[in-house]
């Protein structure tokens, strides 16, 4: 859990994170956060948007891990569609977080429904990452990433950046593979972050996943973050239940084969696919 990718601008990145995505705020994400670093996580996911990050942060503060030794990531909401709202979302995250800095900020979803039929997803994206620039220069963001982007949202996006997105942060799981994206990222040297990497739960059924964790003595959650890993990318899995938070970050006793892959590879569709980013509701 402390092995790390390099990411584009040199920093170092745990290469598991723990996911806080539908982790209610209060005694739960705080009590869930302490628990995860006490199994030796090293890296917390939040977003504004999830309205649990003052408990992230009293979970870290509270943890006795230093805050230097932790990876936090935290999100723009779509309702920032300006530079200066962008400005001021940043400082509101770092207090509700207790930080003075975080050490990734990501733009949430490319193109929310507020700006499609106004200033457009291009300009938007464009003030926010100029916001998200300003605040690394301010030292209150360390690197600064994208999350749901699709390709033309890229391409967008890097007419205006004087910084590049380290990561694009995806729902990437066994049963959505999202191929297109995560090639198009490699092909920028942009890390892919798989969120939901267990498919919200929904893919630890699979037969052929539960067929492949029987044979190495592993989970099928095991199983399905190990293909993350070994794809490249890197997997936030969300608890807040114990066993398997420790569970989840117990990933580095086993290898999956190239056939274990090949198997896993076809299981694209077999359970729900995730939304289209320029079609969402919100
Ligand atoms: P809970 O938080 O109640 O423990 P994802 O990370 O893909 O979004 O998946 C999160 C969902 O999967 C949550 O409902 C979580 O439940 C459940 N979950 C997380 N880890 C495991 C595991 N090791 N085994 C079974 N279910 C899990």
């Amino acid at each position: 859990l402390t092995d790390t990718y390099t990411l584009n601008n040199g920093e170092k990145i745990p290469v598991v994170g723990f996911g806080t995505w539908q982790t209610p705020d209060g005694d739960v994400a705080e009590k869930s956060v302490i628990e995860a670093l006490k199994a030796g996580y090293r890296h917390l996911d939040t977003a504004a948007v999830y309205k649990n990050e003052a408990s992230v942060g009293r979970g870290l503060a509270n943890s006795g891990v230093p805050r230097e030794d932790i990876y936090v990531t935290t999100k723009v909401w779509n309702t920032n569609t300006t530079y200066d709202e962008t400005i001021a979302a940043i400082d509101e995250s770092l207090t509700k977080l207790g930080l003075d800095y975080v050490d990734l900020f990501l733009i949430h979803w490319p193109n929310p429904a507020p700006i499609r039929e106004t200033i457009g997803y291009e300009k938007r994206n464009a003030d926010v990452w100029r916001a998200l620039e300003a605040g690394v220069a301010a030292g209150k963001i360390k690197s600064i990433g994208i999350s749901n982007f699709r390709p033309h949202h890229i391409d967008a996006l890097l007419k205006t950046a004087k910084i590049l997105p380290v990561v694009n942060q995806l729902y990437v799981n066994p049963s959505d593979q999202q191929e297109e994206v995560v090639a198009y990222n490699k092909a920028h040297n942009i890390l892919t972050q798989a969120y939901s990497p267990l498919g919200t739960g929904e893919v630890l059924s699979v037969p052929a996943l539960v067929e492949i964790a029987n044979k190495h003595g592993k989970s099928p959650a095991q199983i399905a973050l190990k293909w993350s890993l070994q794809k490249g990318y890197l997997p936030l899995p969300k608890s807040v239940t114990p066993s398997r938070i420790v569970e989840n970050g117990q990933l580095f006793d086993f290898e999956l084969s190239a056939e274990d892959i090949a198997t896993i590879d076809t299981l694209h569709g077999a359970t729900r696919l995730t939304s289209d980013p320029d079609q969402t509701n919100f």
